[in-house]
């Protein structure tokens, strides 16, 4: 060990080049959040963090009590929050060019998270073209290339669009005044954030609309429960306890696009609020729509086989859709499936994202190429990525055949190769949650 104060001075072991030293892992994590905050003294404190690990405290991370530790960690902490607060109230607005549409978002953050959190952003809007402005720095994509540039102004972002009206409607249906709390809500959506919220516009006239609205709810006469048919939604089951049960009660009203009209109901996932495997099929189909539940028709039949003769226990998965509404074409009296399109599948991820992120399943497995687009956000090759593991952020994702795929295949040989595929998929995903 050398005796020097300062860590790039020379090499820490004689095999490693000059102003190269290693610590752990979790301090390199730790010192890259905090980093971001801007605290001016942030840089002197993660010196003299990585500085004592390096002299031999290797374990300084575990010590919570000590002063440093503590103070570089609410650093981290911050940051942390101030990227989710990103992720959750950036808006963004469109804007028509040469090239096409182009979604541009105006964001103040507190820190410098923009580098950190563009990857997500890229993610997530895999396929638009976007821009984020932020006063220190902005980020552009294009669908290939991620591009770093200067900050800019709230100027340069357009006032008003669909996306603005899409946001507002979508805040107003999820809107409970029953639920109404003022505060919870300040603490989760800081009005400093209202501003860039287009549904925010929609805040003050919901508030004093809800003590009326409150009051009608009350008064109201209660009706015996109509008789289930095609146009009327029962509600979701109230059975369902914790987050889950919240998140599938605040889905049933949603109206995020319009295929809500057409459908009889919300059909949102089921399963073990702690399943370490969950499936995402495509959208519910006839029988789906009217039962409320996913995989109960033909489709479920196949899976429900092939889930069998992997090993698999259907009660410990939870199965859900990308898109949570039957889509279809009336034909005579039937109700003929048709594919969901991007911009719907883009829209309900938002139910999804939240089913994952409450279930946090170690693997999740994709059935067919709506499932993919929607948990990878980009269009996949089903027969070129099938059956391998796939990095997820929080798991592990494997893509396979949608089981009506399997009900479509003409010739009974294919249909039995096929299906010995589907449920060798089933094996792998089964093993990697660790449970074959
Ligand atoms: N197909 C799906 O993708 N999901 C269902 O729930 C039923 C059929």
């Amino acid at each position: 060990m050398r005796e020097t104060t300062d860590l790039f001075a020379e090499p820490a072991e004689p095999d490693m080049p000059a102003g190269a030293f290693s610590v752990p892992r979790s301090l390199v994590a730790l010192a890259e959040t905090a980093i971001l905050h801007r605290d001016p003294e942030r840089f002197a404190l993660l010196y003299t963090l990585i500085w004592r690990a390096f002299r031999g405290e290797k374990h300084i991370l575990e010590d919570a009590a000590d002063p440093l530790v503590r103070r570089v960690q609410l650093l981290a902490a911050n940051v942390r929050r101030d990227i989710h607060k990103m992720r959750a109230f950036l808006r963004f607005r469109e804007v028509e060019e040469p090239e096409g549409t182009r979604h541009v978002a105006w964001f103040e953050p507190e820190y410098f998270i923009v580098e950190a959190n563009a990857p997500f952003f890229v993610r997530r809007f895999a396929t638009m073209r976007w821009s984020i402005l932020t006063p220190y720095r902005s980020a552009h994509w294009d669908g290939e290339t991620l591009r770093l540039g200067p900050g800019a102004s709230p100027a340069e972002v357009p006032d008003d669009d669909r996306l603005a009206e899409y946001w507002r409607t979508y805040f107003s249906a999820i809107f409970n005044p029953a639920r109404l709390k003022l505060s919870a809500m300040l603490s989760e959506m800081p009005k400093k954030y209202w501003r860039n919220l287009p549904e925010a516009e929609a805040i003050p006239d919901l508030v004093r609309a809800a003590r009326a609205r409150t009051d009608r709810m009350i008064e109201a006469p209660v009706l015996s429960p109509p008789r289930p048919t095609r146009r009327t939604a029962p509600p979701m089951p109230p059975t369902v306890p914790g987050a889950l049960g919240a998140l599938a009660r605040e889905a049933a009203s949603c109206r995020l696009c319009p295929l809500w009209t057409r459908a009889t109901q919300t059909v949102f996932g089921e399963g073990p609020g702690d399943a370490r495997l969950m499936l995402v099929g495509e959208q519910p189909g006839d029988q789906e729509d009217l039962a409320g539940r996913p995989f109960v028709g033909p489709a479920g039949q196949v899976l429900d086989r092939a889930l069998t003769e992997a090993g698999i226990d259907r009660n410990h998965v939870y199965v859900t859709n990308a898109v949570k509404h039957f889509k279809f074409e009336p034909r005579g009296k039937r109700r003929i499936h048709a594919t969901p399109d991007r911009a719907e599948i883009e829209v309900c991820r938002t139910w999804l994202d939240r089913e994952r992120a409450l279930v946090q399943p170690a693997v999740t497995v994709l059935l067919g190429a709506s499932a993919a687009r929607a948990v990878l956000g980009r269009a996949v090759t089903i027969s070129r990525e099938r059956g391998r593991p796939l990095p997820l952020a929080g798991g592990r994702g494997i893509i396979t055949v949608h089981p009506s795929y399997l009900l479509r295949l003409p010739d009974e040989s294919a249909k039995a190769r096929e299906y010995a595929a589907f449920v060798e998929d089933l094996q792998a995903a089964l093993r990697l949650a660790g449970g074959g």
